[in-house]
């Protein structure tokens, strides 16, 4: 017993020296690599700037009057979700990747452009769809490798690509863009596939390349949206449970389906990377359906809008219009414009998304990049 419980104490303590041995060994390249590196791909929702820099446009107020006090390109009142996680992770916000000016790229780049879709389609004229954004992330990565030796550039190391974590946040635009020309539901239904198919293509062009750390977000309530909901429900008249367009919220759940049973067979196929699915649709039904837990009067009702209750959103008086008046206190409202969150409601999304509860499998973003 006692030579047993010996050889136990001094396991523990060669286990405790070669733990202290593996710290010191790796805190020098903790020391400035322990911040996380995100590099994102997607569409309005996490764009951070990259459209008006992109086309040269400019989204004038009320957008930006919260935190940044001045337009930043970010189609909201203030801060995206994504800014909330790089606050959560604590690295600068990620500017995007087309700004040419004050750029920094230290921690990672963000790729998003507004409006785009996993293909470029006549309905979209944005020309960076995902498979371009995945082809600007190659250009950045070669243009770093070239330019490290001469210290320039984003000084990001061969390491911290691979420990990087690449997030997508895609599939909006390509559900919303069938129900915008009247397709019927099964016409929406029948492009899921394709669609799905160009994302796993992008996320295996990135870990080809090298990445292995990846989290993919689903899509949220589409059918939920004021503008939807204004412009679309005489064609799709049936709503659901809370009011919402159900056709647009069935195509969004079965695109979900499809994103999760995707990303189950990427894990068991490329067993050294890890595919983090985090359940976007939960966090923005649950803000819908439980609005007053969050002191929301009017989930469906845009903040900066026009025309009142129950929408406050018509064609052509959209919010940046003149004589279109934003609402004096945005928290109180889940949408701002009608299509995107305010950053009251970006922040909670943000949180949720940062307590790894909505993942699968279910790891902490923080956990991810550090791991
Ligand atoms: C916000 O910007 C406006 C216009 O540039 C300026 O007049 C105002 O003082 C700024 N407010 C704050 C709090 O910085
Ligand atoms: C990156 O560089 C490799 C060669 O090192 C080249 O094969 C590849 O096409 C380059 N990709 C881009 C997008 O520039
Ligand atoms: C969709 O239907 C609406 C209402 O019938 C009609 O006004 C609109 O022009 C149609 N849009 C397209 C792209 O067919
Ligand atoms: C993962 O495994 C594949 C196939 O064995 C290999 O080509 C790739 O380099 C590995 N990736 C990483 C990031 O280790
Ligand atoms: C949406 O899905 C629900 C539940 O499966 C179903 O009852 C309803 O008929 C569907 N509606 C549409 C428009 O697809
Ligand atoms: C509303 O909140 C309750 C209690 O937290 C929860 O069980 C339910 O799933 C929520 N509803 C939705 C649609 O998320």
């Amino acid at each position: 017993m006692g030579v047993e419980a010996g050889g136990k104490s001094k396991r523990l303590l060669r286990f405790q020296l070669e733990i202290t041995a593996l710290v010191l060994l790796i805190s020098p390249s903790l020391a400035n690599g322990s911040k996380c590196i995100l590099f994102n791909f997607g569409d309005s929702n996490s764009d951070t700037g990259g459209l008006m820099a992109g086309l040269g446009l400019y989204l004038g107020p009320p957008a930006g009057r919260q935190y940044f006090n001045r337009t930043t390109g970010r189609f909201c009142d203030g801060r995206l979700y994504i800014d909330f996680l790089c606050e959560g992770l604590k690295i600068n916000f990620l500017s995007p990747y087309l700004e040419s000016s004050g750029s920094d790229y230290t921690h990672g780049v963000n790729f998003a452009v507004a409006g785009t879709a996993t293909e470029a389609t006549e309905a979209t004229v944005i020309p960076f769809p995902l498979s371009t954004q995945v082809l600007q992330f190659l250009h950045f990565k070669n243009r770093t490798r070239e330019l490290f030796p001469q210290g320039l550039g984003s000084m990001i190391s061969e390491k911290g690509f691979e420990n990087a974590v690449y997030s997508f946040d895609m599939g909006q635009n390509d559900i919303a863009m069938p129900f915008n020309v009247n397709s019927s539901y099964p016409q929406v239904i029948e492009k899921i596939p394709a669609i799905l198919s160009r994302i796993k293509d992008a996320i295996l062009n990135v870990y080809k390349n090298g990445g292995k750390k990846f989290l993919i977000y689903n899509t949220g309530p589409l059918g939920c949206l004021p503008q939807k909901l204004a412009l679309q429900q005489q064609i799709y008249t049936e709503l659901d449970t809370y009011g919402c367009l159900a056709a647009h919220n069935n195509a969004s759940k079965a695109f979900n389906v499809g994103l999760s049973e995707l990303l189950d067979e990427m894990n068991s196929q490329y067993t050294n990377a890890t595919f983090v699915y985090v359940d976007i649709f939960s966090i923005k039904y649950d803000l819908i359906a439980n609005h007053t837990k969050y002191s929301i009067d009017s989930p469906l009702m845009t903040c900066c809008g026009f025309g009142g209750p129950p929408y406050n959103y018509v064609f052509r008086k959209t919010c940046g219009e003149p004589n279109v008046q934003p609402c004096p206190d945005a928290s109180r409202y889940l949408s701002w414009d009608g299509v995107h969150n305010t950053e009251a409601t970006n922040a909670i999304i943000a949180s949720k998304i940062l307590s790894g509860k909505y993942s699968k499998p279910q790891i902490k973003l923080k956990s991810l990049c550090k791991a």
